[in-house]
């Protein structure tokens, strides 16, 4: 069954909305909780499909978790402690997430049984040496297609040593897969990186007492004992407030509050971009919970205008650069993007995606091999695109359809709930028209 979403033009954006928990934070709680001591209990865990395997793959683990849905999105884990997780007896199956899949990779490294992890078919074509090659440096014992490049992996746990590694990408997902395998790891282990990735993991260790020493670009964890589990509280995901941000900001008098989204700096790209776009965005109530950062966001109907989009606000916009790519399509002048080529081995190729359905809006688009020049126009034509089963190519085109004349419609929006399902909802509670999603075969 597949579903699509139809959608009007529309103005006069506003309302006050939350968005779900991070969908990062709430991996590493799961994940940490799981192998920390004691109740691990959880606030705002994200709803999505990604997080639900996460939870999936330590039940199979024989980690009890309970989970209360609703106002809070509740967790409750009962941790095993570091060394009392149980061998999966079947296959450990992470859907669409790419961070279950490389986080487990290295946190599976270590433990004394045999793992099998694998995913849809986007997940088993994204490349896994990235995370599977620093392991087996470790001393890691993984098998996979194209020798441990794509899933399925197939991983015979084995006791590993403390490695000191430069990554050639900056990834949070193989700094935290390579520092999980280093909790269980002789001697410390240390991860330097060409910018700064999410630190969330670095964050969340902190806290569960772990020794963990982390510089700008770089990560170390220095010692063996235990994590004491703790309350935490996840604030709402910046990634998907993302998507009602660029609303606000190209709807024509719009006004929109996002509360309690996380406001990490090593996330915060997408609100700097924004601001040098000429975007009117106001953080109110900044505030600190369990780690991290969160404060209230309000965008008001601006003139965008175009930017270079490079360097370290690649890695610090990473997962927003789609819906960035549909504010840039809105602009005044030209957006550059360069140094994005890891947009190509995403959910999906994210910049032949963008750059393909931009063109069916109007918009005059040039693709590079790592990135792309998009030239802004004042009116968008509505259009029928296609979301190539990635949940932020779906969300950011469903945005730029209440912007365009006439309608748009966005096809193969399943996909969606991997990471927000009441999108849609939410959508329509700031919106004065009717988004109409239906399944069809
Ligand atoms: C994530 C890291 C990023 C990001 C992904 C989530 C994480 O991936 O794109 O959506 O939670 O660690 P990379 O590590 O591949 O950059």
């Amino acid at each position: 069954m597949k579903e699509r979403i139809r959608l009007k033009k529309s103005k006069g954006l506003g309302g006050e909305i939350r968005v779900p928990g991070d969908k990062s934070i709430s991996h590493r709680a799961a994940i940490l909780g799981s192998i920390a001591e004691g109740t691990t209990r959880i606030k705002g865990f994200a709803d999505g499909d990604d997080c639900s395997r996460t939870l999936k793959a330590f039940r199979q683990m024989g980690v009890r978790i309970e989970r209360k849905r609703g106002e809070s999105a509740a967790v409750e884990i009962y941790g095993r402690g570091l060394h009392s997780l149980r061998e999966p007896e079947r296959i450990i199956d992470v859907g669409n997430s790419g961070t279950t899949i490389r986080l487990l990779t290295g946190l599976l490294s270590a433990q004394p049984f045999f793992s099998v992890l694998s995913g849809d078919s986007s997940v088993r074509n994204r490349p896994m040496k990235r995370v599977v090659e620093p392991l087996r440096n470790m001393g890691a014992r993984i098998q996979g297609r194209e020798e441990g490049n794509k899933a399925p992996l197939a991983i015979q746990g084995s006791s590993l040593m403390g490695i000191s590694y430069g990554s050639p990408i900056p990834s949070a997902q193989v700094k935290s897969a390579i520092l999980l395998a280093g909790l269980y790891a002789q001697g410390s282990t240390e991860v330097r990186e060409p910018f700064p990735s999410r630190d969330h993991t670095e964050r969340m260790l902190g806290l569960l007492g772990a020794r963990i020493e982390a510089g700008k670009g770089s990560a170390k964890i220095v010692q063996r004992e235990g994590l004491r589990a703790q309350e935490i509280d996840i604030p709402g995901d910046l990634s998907s407030a993302a998507f009602f941000l660029v609303a606000g900001l190209i709807s024509k008098d719009s006004e929109i509050t996002i509360n309690e989204v996380g406001v990490n700096p090593t996330r915060k790209g997408i609100i700097e971009i924004l601001e040098r776009m000429g975007g009117n965005l106001r953080l109110d109530n900044l505030q600190e919970n369990s780690g991290e950062p969160r404060a209230d966001i309000t965008v008001r109907s601006s003139r965008l205008k175009g930017v270079m989009i490079d360097g370290e606000f690649v890695v610090r916009s990473i997962d927003e650069l789609p819906i960035l790519c549909g504010a840039a399509a809105v602009a005044e002048g030209e957006t550059i993007i360069q140094g994005a080529g890891e947009l190509r081995v995403k959910e999906t190729d994210r910049l032949r995606a963008m750059a393909v359905e931009l063109r069916k809006f109007g918009v005059e688009v040039e693709e590079y091999p790592e990135g792309m020049r998009i030239v802004g126009r004042e009116r968008l034509k509505g259009s029928t695109c296609l979301s190539y089963g990635d949940h932020r190519v779906a969300m950011a085109l469903a945005v730029l359809g209440l912007v365009a004349e006439g309608e748009t419609v966005v096809e193969d929006t399943g996909c969606i709930k991997s990471s927000f399902p009441g999108f849609l909802e939410v959508l329509g509670s700031i919106s004065n028209v009717k988004c109409q999603s239906s399944k069809f075969k």
